[in-house]
């Protein structure tokens, strides 16, 4: 099925105004943005508008009882200058994911996807053309509805929105093992990417940041002892020659990033599992020199390497290198831009002329 998305240009670009070399971080964003409108059930109006605020009345649902998801993804640049996707109808999935757990409705993947097409194909000159930089792309979803009481909203926006980001350099992190507070419990949310799991960890990253870390390792609600994911990445281990990342339990997010780094250790072969793993496990691993590498993946950052872990009175040593997760990183950003082949399938043009 095709879409009929209707474009209203912006009268000025503000593209004049962005410093190439000097992107500021999450501020600036392209002249135009994608929306849609759920109504009476269905997914209507398609469109492309300028950039700007968007009417919001004080009793929409999403501002008192959180209906909202998003996503996060980027368009790069090829080494031919054309705007290509990662994995985009990984990402559609993903919030339809988001979207049942939240009791919100599904959008169509080819329109989750044609509205990143046409968004991107119309922005493509505010991808950085720096190596390692790129266009992030936020689609999400919020109810609109005005309505005071505890129910599933009848009224959703769809919105993509793009900011241009420069280049990511991936340096080695410290994480700090969380034992107070916690991101997910089995039966919650953490499997989605709602906007309330985000919310639930600003306050422990600032205090684990003033400790002098970079980001929280969050731990199981439970015990507090099986490891979960970190901040907005997934995390990976390295012990005696064999990869683990915790098991996808319903607690983690399911990271695209996380899953084409499986495929690329796989293909690599390297053994890779996914299972429980204890914050236990770690510290002696790390102890009997088994410990080689562990390292985090996210759209965000592709990978960053883990060099040690703070909990409670101790500092576990991780690794001060990381050569496979090097070597996975350089892979997968070659495959984003083109330079490298893509076995899997994984990126998609942006321009219907040439798909
Ligand atoms: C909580 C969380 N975990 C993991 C990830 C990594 O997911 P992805 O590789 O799809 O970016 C993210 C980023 O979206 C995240 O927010």
């Amino acid at each position: 099925m095709s879409y009929n998305i209707s474009i209203n240009k912006a009268e000025k670009s503000n593209l004049d105004k962005l410093d190439f070399d000097n992107i500021p971080l999450g501020t600036s964003f392209t002249d135009h943005m994608f929306i849609c409108d759920y109504e009476n059930g269905e997914w209507v109006n398609p469109r492309i508008m300028p950039m700007g605020l968007i009417p919001t009345h004080p009793a929409a649902m999403a501002l008192h009882y959180g209906q909202a998801i998003f996503e996060g993804m980027k368009a790069y640049k090829n080494t031919g200058g054309e705007p290509m996707l990662f994995r985009p109808e990984q990402n559609a999935k993903r919030l339809n994911k988001s979207a049942d757990r939240m009791g919100m409705p599904n959008v169509p993947e080819e329109l989750f996807v044609e509205g990143l097409k046409e968004l991107v194909s119309l922005e493509h000159n505010w991808i950085p053309p720096q190596q390692g930089s790129a266009l992030y792309l936020r689609p999400f979803m919020y109810a609109d509805e005005p309505f005071i009481g505890m129910r599933a909203a009848t009224h959703y926006k769809f919105i993509i929105m793009a900011s241009p980001a420069g280049p990511f350099f991936s340096k080695r992190i410290k994480l700090w093992a969380e034992r107070q507070y916690i991101r997910a419990a089995h039966g919650g949310t953490g499997e989605a990417k709602a906007a309330g799991n985000y919310a639930a960890a600003i306050r422990p990253t600032e205090l684990a940041k003033a400790k002098g870390y970079d980001q929280v390792l969050w731990l199981d609600a439970a015990e507090h002892r099986y490891i979960q994911e970190v901040g907005t990445m997934n995390i990976f281990f390295k012990i005696d020659g064999e990869f683990i990342s915790p098991e996808l339990d319903g607690s983690v997010l399911h990271g695209i990033t996380r899953a084409s780094v499986i495929d690329l250790l796989r293909d690599m072969d390297y053994k890779v599992s996914e299972r429980k793993i204890t914050i236990d496990e770690i510290k002696e691993a790390s102890a009997n020199g088994t410990l080689e590498e562990a390292f985090g993946t996210g759209t965000a950052v592709g990978i960053a390497y883990i060099q040690e872990i703070g909990m409670d009175e101790e500092t576990i040593h991780v690794s001060d290198e990381s050569p496979v997760g090097l070597e996975v990183n350089n892979k997968l950003n070659a495959i984003k831009i083109g330079d490298h082949e893509d076995k899997f399938g994984w990126m998609l043009r942006t321009r219907k002329e040439l798909a």
